[in-house]
């Protein structure tokens, strides 16, 4: 089948990733993969803006993740999975971009404004922060990808690289598409202690969560906190145990639902339920993990096809660049 345009999207390597990246974002790259030449990378220079003083951790991230990728459907023969540090191009074309754009438009991105407050002190923002949304235009430029999934916190990001886009193409030649952002549907599913789903906040089920594990976490879940006794009526609506039942595909949806108003079942059975559903869930993820962990050099492997691919796009992108920057000097 003929394929329709260019998907380039991206993850920072944080390890293991949880249900919320399953359910968020790698349910939607699975399925976009027909459709699209997709492209996926693992941004490992995006990730030392925040933890340039903790690296020790981050090639081992990055094969967690990469098996947490393909155990949930990334099909390494059908897409390209590459880690940004092994393409050198997009920092050259990073550099390169960072001439076409100002320091008051990066300090007007609100995800810049919003990490300098976390972060406190003013003197200590590291200038990759600021610059961060240049080396995403990088990432998705270099590949001239035209749709982007995202999150509708890295709208901004997309934006600048519109804005970047434009005005290269506006200056020197029409060399990039300017990419369409491509939000999916994300799915309410919070964590265990009904925050949003993080790795920081301690209350997230991951993908390689075995079933005693799972079981264990789902017991800690908040309920419908007005249901204290069995014989109390709940409300699903406020039950987070009830949100992933709905998305877990429980046939059963009504019937509990049901249950849950009338007191008829108890929240240990409803959640024993869920425990079993979401184990069931991850019996082929889990055996494709098992198979991964077991052979790194396929890892390797992948990701050394996944640079070479990237590779071959980024150097010709870059070429068409600097002959249109008048900087091919021989
Ligand atoms: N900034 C993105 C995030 O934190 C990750 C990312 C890096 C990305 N490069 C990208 C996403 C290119 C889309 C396209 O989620
Ligand atoms: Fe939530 Fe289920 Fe308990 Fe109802 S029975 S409050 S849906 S855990």
């Amino acid at each position: 089948m003929e394929k329709k345009g260019t998907i380039l999207s991206g993850m920072r390597p944080t390890g293991k990733l949880h249900l919320g990246h399953l359910i968020g974002v790698l349910n939607n790259w699975r399925n976009l993969q027909q459709e699209y030449n997709c492209i996926f990378e693992i941004a490992d220079w995006h990730a030392l803006t925040t933890k340039y003083d903790q690296t020790e951790n981050i090639k081992n991230d990055i094969r967690e993740m990469v098996i947490d990728w393909i155990s949930a459907g990334i099909d390494p023969e059908e897409s390209t999975i590459f880690v940004q540090s092994d393409v050198p191009e997009i920092a050259e074309l990073n550099l390169l971009l960072s001439m076409i754009v100002s320091v008051s438009r990066l300090e007007r991105n609100p995800t810049y404004k919003e990490q300098v407050q976390e972060l406190g002190v003013k003197g200590s923002i590291p200038f990759g922060l600021l610059e961060y949304p240049v080396l995403q235009a990088a990432d998705i430029l270099i590949h001239k990808a035209d749709t982007v999934p995202v999150g509708e916190d890295q709208l901004p990001h997309i934006e600048i690289t519109r804005e970047i886009a434009r005005r290269f193409n506006h200056l020197y030649e029409e060399i990039f598409p300017e990419p369409e952002p491509k939000l999916g549907q994300v799915p309410k599913l919070l964590g265990l202690d009904g925050r949003k789903m993080s790795k920081s906040y301690g209350n997230a089920i991951y993908l390689a969560d075995g079933s005693t594990e799972i079981a264990d976490k789902v017991k800690q879940m908040v309920t419908d906190p007005e249901r204290i006794r069995l014989k109390d009526p709940g409300n699903p609506e406020v039950c987070s145990v009830y949100d992933y039942h709905q998305l877990f595909n429980c046939e059963e949806i009504e019937e509990l639902a049901q249950g849950c108003s009338t007191a008829e079942i108890g929240c240990m059975d409803c959640k024993q339920k869920l425990a079993d559903l979401l184990t069931d869930y991850l019996v082929d993820v889990h055996q494709k993990r098992e198979e991964l962990k077991a052979d790194p050099e396929l890892i390797d492997q992948i990701l050394a096809e996944g640079a070479s691919k990237a590779r071959q796009t980024a150097q010709q992108t870059l070429k068409e660049v600097k002959e249109a920057m008048n900087l091919v000097y021989s």
